[in-house]
């Protein structure tokens, strides 16, 4: 993997690239950097993660054949806003590869992309908070498989899944970031409804049985905030981006 910082700064918001062989999280290593000393829209790389992060404190299995990547900036949103970003990336994310491999991928709720029955992307952002009403920075995080692993992991079996399985034009992983920050910013200035809009179109998880606290329930739609809305058919609750996790039920 060669990584031109030269390609990147030049065609996208980006001021300035790290690249490693290996790191522990390309996550955690922006967000204590940029702690320490903040530099607006830097983005690390890395070959391969030794502690890979993944949503709800999971871990995020990062070998070799993947491309990992996270950039930091300061967002004008509110706390309520947040998880459009999330959002915005996964739509970033599914619309570049969907053009540049000529793939048909979705989105799982909330941020995993799919093609097929298989996840081939996650998507992790980081916040630090500055007060009760402000965002100091926030981290986006996205892992893409690319080439199969050698070796997969008995727990991700099942669903793992790699770019080149699906498609048989090469990841130049260089035009792969741009485009994912490219339409990143795109979809930043987008208007809210519209972007809601285009996420249920790709959304795998719309009219699916999910289990959520040990009950049964239906995803039935996704409102402003990006909550998924779920019924029993007696009740109806709404769940954000926390500390929850949805089985799928077949
Ligand atoms: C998930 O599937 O739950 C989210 C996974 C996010 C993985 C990416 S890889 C780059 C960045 N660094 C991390 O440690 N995590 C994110």
């Amino acid at each position: 993997m060669i990584i031109n910082k030269d390609k990147i700064t030049s065609k996208t918001f980006i001021d300035q690239v790290f690249f490693f062989d290996t790191i522990d999280s390309t996550n955690t290593y922006l967000k204590e950097l940029s702690k320490k000393d903040f530099k607006n829209n830097t983005l690390v790389v890395a070959k391969n993660q030794s502690k890979g992060r993944g949503r709800l404190s999971k871990s995020f299995y990062s070998p070799e054949n993947g491309l990992y990547f996270s950039f930091v900036f300061k967002p004008k949103v509110t706390i309520e806003e947040i998880q459009m970003l999330t959002i915005i990336a996964a739509l970033a994310v599914s619309k570049s590869i969907n053009k540049l491999y000529n793939v048909d991928s979705k989105i799982k709720w909330l941020n995993d992309i799919y093609i097929e029955d298989k996840k081939i992307c996650g998507i992790l952002c980081d916040t630090v908070i500055k007060n009760s009403a402000q965002y100091e920075f926030v981290v986006v995080g996205i892992g893409i498989n690319i080439s199969e692993a050698l070796v997969i992991p008995n727990d991700i079996k099942d669903i793992y899944g790699a770019i080149s399985n699906y498609s048989s034009t090469e990841v130049d992983v260089n035009d792969l970031i741009i485009n994912i920050i490219n339409e990143f910013s795109t979809y930043k200035k987008t208007e809210k409804q519209s972007l809601i809009n285009e996420y249920k179109s790709k959304c795998l998880s719309l009219n699916k049985k999910v289990k959520y606290n040990n009950e049964s329930y239906v995803a039935y739609d996704i409102n402003s905030y990006g909550h998924l809305l779920l019924t029993n058919g007696h009740s109806k609750i709404s769940v954000n981006a926390g500390e929850v996790s949805l089985v799928y039920e077949d």
